[in-house]
């Protein structure tokens, strides 16, 4: 069977003053092979965690993840992260980035300069095989981080705030990348975002997260990612449906953040 299956997850963190965190309480998410879903909701309301028991870094305090037929216990290859910013070898230059999970798996020189060569021509990075990670600007470098990832053809690509650090041009324009390598790859992916319209754009499932304990809110299943795809995402947004769900999901943020201002961090 195929598909990434989150199967009642909780994660519950002890304090050293003796409270706790819940910061995951029962939650349950079935992904089909090559869906691509975005992940919204408040500050501390779970969502890292989360991606990070999909991958394999933590493990939960009950509950399991379960894929391609197996229960993660651990990393693997067939879950790969991109981070928000900053996981890049700075030491390494733009093509032995991109071909280091290919080198550690013992690929032949041949066969890793072909996929990094691909790879980087598909996030337009071509002409930058032999520069500094240093001399990349920011969304540059995000784009590295996405062909390493893509390197060592994971079957889910989980992406905490990709985008974030990137200035609203650069962002729009790794958007459309990230729909293109979703299409073009057919890769499942999990992507955290702040940003709603980001969501609404990256998500043909979009999920909506709520605090304390973190589980998740509302599921909306929209047309918006596929719609990206063929056609430039000015347009999508102004697209039929587009606008009002963008409010509607602002409100139910923002009346949850307002909940949560005067709340204490932490439960006893
Ligand atoms: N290692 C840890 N030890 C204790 N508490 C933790 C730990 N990691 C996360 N938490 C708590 O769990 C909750 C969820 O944190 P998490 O980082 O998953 O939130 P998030 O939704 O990713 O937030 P943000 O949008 O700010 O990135 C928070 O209250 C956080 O303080
Ligand atoms: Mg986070």
């Amino acid at each position: 069977m195929g598909g990434l299956h989150i199967e009642n997850i909780s994660m519950r963190f002890d304090l050293p003053n003796g409270s706790h965190v819940q910061a995951l309480q029962d939650v349950s998410i079935d992904l089909r092979k090559g869906e691509i879903m975005s992940i919204l909701g408040p500050s501390g309301c779970g969502k890292t965690t989360l991606l990070n028991i999909v991958a394999g870094f933590l493990a939960p305090t009950s509950g399991q993840i379960r894929m391609n037929g197996h229960v993660v216990t651990g990393p693997a290859a067939e879950r790969g992260m991109v981070f928000q910013k900053g996981a890049l070898f700075e030491w390494m230059n733009v093509r032995e980035n991109v071909d280091f999970g290919p080198r550690m798996k013992g690929m032949p020189k041949a066969e890793r300069d072909e996929i990094s060569n691909r790879l980087l021509e598909t996030v337009g990075l071509r002409d930058f095989k032999e520069k500094a990670v240093y001399e990349l600007s920011g969304g540059m470098q995000q784009r590295v981080a996405l062909a390493r990832c893509l390197a060592n053809d994971p079957d889910v690509i989980l992406m905490d705030e990709p985008l974030g650090a990137l200035d609203a041009l650069t962002r729009e324009k790794m958007q459309g990348l990230v729909l293109k390598l979703w299409k073009e790859t057919g890769k499942t992916v999990i992507l955290i975002t702040h940003s709603v319209e980001e969501a609404l754009l990256l998500g043909e499932r979009l999920l909506v997260m709520a605090p304390r304990p973190g589980r998740i809110h509302k599921e909306y299943r929209l047309p918006f990612a596929e719609r990206g795809v063929d056609n430039d995402l000015r347009e999508v947004k102004k697209s039929e449906g587009f606008a009002e769900t963008r409010e509607e999901i602002l409100s139910m943020i923002w009346e949850m953040e307002e909940e949560i201002m005067g709340r204490s961090e932490t439960a006893a």
